[in-house]
């Protein structure tokens, strides 16, 4: 059975795809995204540093290989992201001498960036992350570069320029943790002055990056439940659920910056599943996705999407974050690309 069939009335269910996967290499890979996923997102193709890397120069070769994948499959084209402070050149924010611009230089900056990017897949790409995680984890916004420089502002214009460059295209504003509350809270208030300034934001992404006990789904319900009454469509974007202890989680200290040597192994308390995931484990996994597609299903009127952060355990950027080198299975599909039972929780749970 199709996830993507299966949850049809209810919302889409995407994927994001790594560079293999949109050149469209993998076979195996291929059909799984054909089958089940009816919406892509770029896992770092479109990303400031790939698609912009020097100030005249842009690589557009992976994006339109991207787009042009999803097209020819008839699927809902996600582009991510325009504006975020993480891969992002240096240069971006400084001038010829190395100077660092003022608000109105990086204002025409981040102007000409989202109209070159956004105008080229004008019609094309259907909605945009245009700005991502400028919120911090604690209440307040994040002291990037963007807004240092050009202070709170920048998450407007990013959005006016957005819709210029593309007036049909679905504008989202997208970020990790916002089932905590004060995190919650931010956002409400950020997504409400942009609305209040008639600002075009259509939608709010709550990254899925969750462990197996939290956060719990009446955080993550409450969430869904504050953004869809800002007159939002809410997505779950992201999703992954790690399987790996937190470095808070054993009592081990070991910091990969201070390792000796690159091979040097990650302890084994925060890396103890490199043989195989227990079935215990597989059972859990499966058990937190069914609670999780429940919840996303009571409150199918207000989620438009549900977006998996990767295809299959081997290609999940969780093997390397926050630790470098780890064995991680947080995604439906195992490293051989074979459905495990989590898969078959999130067909039963609809
Ligand atoms: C991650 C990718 O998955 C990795 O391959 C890359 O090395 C770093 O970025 N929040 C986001 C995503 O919005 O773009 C990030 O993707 C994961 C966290």
């Amino acid at each position: 059975k199709s996830l993507s069939e299966t949850y049809d009335s209810m919302f889409k269910i995407g994927v994001a795809l790594n560079r293999w996967q949109v050149r469209g290499e993998n076979s195996q890979a291929e059909s799984l995204i054909r089958k089940h996923f009816n919406s892509i997102t770029p896992e770092n193709e479109m990303k400031w540093a790939r698609i912009h890397p020097e100030p005249d120069e842009y690589n557009f070769e992976a994006a339109d290989q991207f787009v042009t994948f999803g097209e020819n499959r008839d699927m809902f084209i996600v582009g991510h992201t325009l504006v975020w402070h993480s891969q992002i050149p240096d240069w971006t924010f400084l001038d010829e001498n190395g100077d660092e611009l003022d608000s109105k230089a990086l204002l025409k900056r981040m102007k000409d960036h989202i109209d070159t990017v956004v105008g080229r897949y004008k019609g094309r790409v259907d909605a945009w992350d245009v700005v991502n995680e400028a919120a911090t984890w604690s209440d307040g916004l994040r002291q990037s570069k963007w807004l240092e420089i050009i202070g709170e502002e920048y998450l407007g214009k990013a959005f006016q320029y957005a819709h210029e460059a593309d007036p049909d295209a679905e504008l989202y504003y997208n970020d990790y943790n916002l089932w905590a509350p004060d995190k919650r809270e931010t956002v409400v208030k950020m997504v409400k002055r942009l609305k209040e300034n008639n600002v075009p934001i259509h939608g709010v992404g709550m990254q899925g990056h969750y462990g197996l006990e939290s956060p719990s789904l009446k955080q993550i319900e409450e969430s869904i439940k504050a953004f869809s009454e800002l007159g939002v469509k809410v997505m779950i974007t992201e999703l992954d659920v790690s399987v790996l202890p937190s470095r808070d989680d054993v009592n081990v200290s070991y910091n990969p910056d201070e390792r000796q040597g690159a091979e040097a192994d990650v302890p084994e308390a925060l890396n103890p599943y490199t043989e195989g995931l227990p079935d215990s484990v597989q059972q859990q996994l499966k058990n937190r996705y069914v609670e999780l597609f429940e919840l996303f299903k009571k409150h199918q009127d207000k989620i438009g999407r549900v977006t998996f952060w990767g295809l299959h355990d081997g290609g999940s950027w969780l093997n390397n974050f926050p630790i470098p080198g780890r064995t991680n299975y947080p995604l439906l599909f195992n490293r051989e690309y074979q459905p495990k039972a989590a898969f078959h929780g999130v067909l039963e749970a609809a």
